[in-house]
């Protein structure tokens, strides 16, 4: 497989990444090392976590998807063939003592590393990624904790999530003055049904750059799949809320021409959207998960399908913006 370079941060990795909030969320422990165990016979050995996942589900904590990531690593020794992202900043309320765990100060980026690296069993992050945002500290005192990190072997390089295009260029540019190492990699919301956010601003600016994009929601929480074609189609399901937003004429206009497109290509609406993605300039790897190995096979043929140029162009008539309602 041909491996792409993540910015320039010396780490290439495989044109897609899995995206790991279903391990011990929607999908359980035997299902999760199933996952794993076809993303190392296929060599799509790039897997994106976070410390958070999956606090939002009923009677979770967080660190529920590192610790299955970090069990699995451990059952197969497959530490050394797998590239592993994951992400500090979102709340994972207060420790026992009472003290709070969120943001990006470099205080709580040093305890929260090690629980990282606890959970996952390992020594080391390949990507280590700021989840979010934190205005309240300065962006010199996180880039700094991250270079203590990478200085001590415990990150190799570092990224950012959910930045707008005028802080990561802030970010760039503090790295720059102060020496410290800078964001090699982004990793924005981006996906056939949501656009504008990614390809107004960030997209330019990585280009020009030479950052890496990792996107996430490239299936739209399962919309672009194809299999919720009514309003209230996904009620009840654990991705209600994201779905719900696309379940409009513009979303369902949408998904007949995916199924046009898939047609064509003897493909399927899953395959076309991850696809569009892989062929976009200037990005390294979409971000998607699978709750079944049945699923995740569908998706990896969509990484290796590509799409002739005039069905691309209609994609891209077709979605310009946004399909939320
Ligand atoms: N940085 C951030 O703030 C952020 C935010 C969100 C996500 N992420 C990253 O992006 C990753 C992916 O996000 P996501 O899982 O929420 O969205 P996604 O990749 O857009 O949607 C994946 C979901 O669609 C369904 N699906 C996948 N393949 C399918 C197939 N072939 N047929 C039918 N259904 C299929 C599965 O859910 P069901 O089987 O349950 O329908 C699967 O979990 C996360 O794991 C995480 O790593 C990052």
């Amino acid at each position: 497989m041909d491996l792409r370079p993540l910015g320039r941060s010396g780490l290439s990795v495989p044109p897609f990444c899995f995206g790991g909030n279903v391990f011990g969320w929607t999908a359980d422990e035997a299902t999760s090392f199933a996952l794993l165990d076809r993303l190392l016979e296929t060599g799509f050995t790039f897997i994106d976590t976070a410390d958070v996942y999956s606090r939002w589900a009923p009677g979770h904590q967080g660190g529920e998807s590192e610790a299955v990531i970090g069990r699995w690593l451990k059952d197969r020794g497959a530490r050394d063939r797998m590239t592993i992202a994951t992400k500090v900043g979102m709340d994972m309320g207060q420790d026992p003592s009472g003290d709070g765990r969120k943001g990006l100060k470099a205080s709580y980026i040093e305890r929260a590393v090690e629980a990282s690296l606890r959970r996952l069993q390992t020594d080391r992050i390949d990507l280590y990624q700021s989840h979010t945002d934190d205005a309240e500290t300065p962006l010199a005192e996180t880039l700094a904790a991250y270079d203590r990190l990478i200085r001590a072997g415990k990150v190799r390089a570092i990224g950012a999530s959910n930045y707008s295009a005028a802080r990561l260029r802030e970010a760039l540019a503090v790295a720059e003055r102060e020496t410290l190492p800078r964001y090699e990699c982004l990793q924005p919301g981006y996906s056939l049904a949501d656009r504008e956010d990614y390809e107004a601003e960030l997209e330019p600016l990585c280009r020009e750059e030479g950052i890496g994009v990792i996107s996430y929601f490239s299936l739209a929480a399962g919309f672009l799949t194809g299999k919720y074609r009514q309003a209230g189609a996904a009620a009840g399901r654990a991705r209600e809320a994201r779905v719900s937003a696309y379940l409009n004429p513009r979303g369902f206009a949408f998904l007949d021409l995916l199924d046009t497109v898939a047609r064509e290509h003897g493909a399927t609406p899953a395959q076309v959207a991850i696809a569009w993605l892989v062929a976009r300039p200037g990005l390294t790897a979409p971000i998607a998960s699978a709750t079944s190995v049945t699923q995740l096979d569908e998706v990896l043929g969509g990484v290796r399908l590509a799409l002739d140029p005039a069905a691309s162009a209609r994609l891209e008539a077709a979605s310009r913006g946004s399909l939320k309602g």
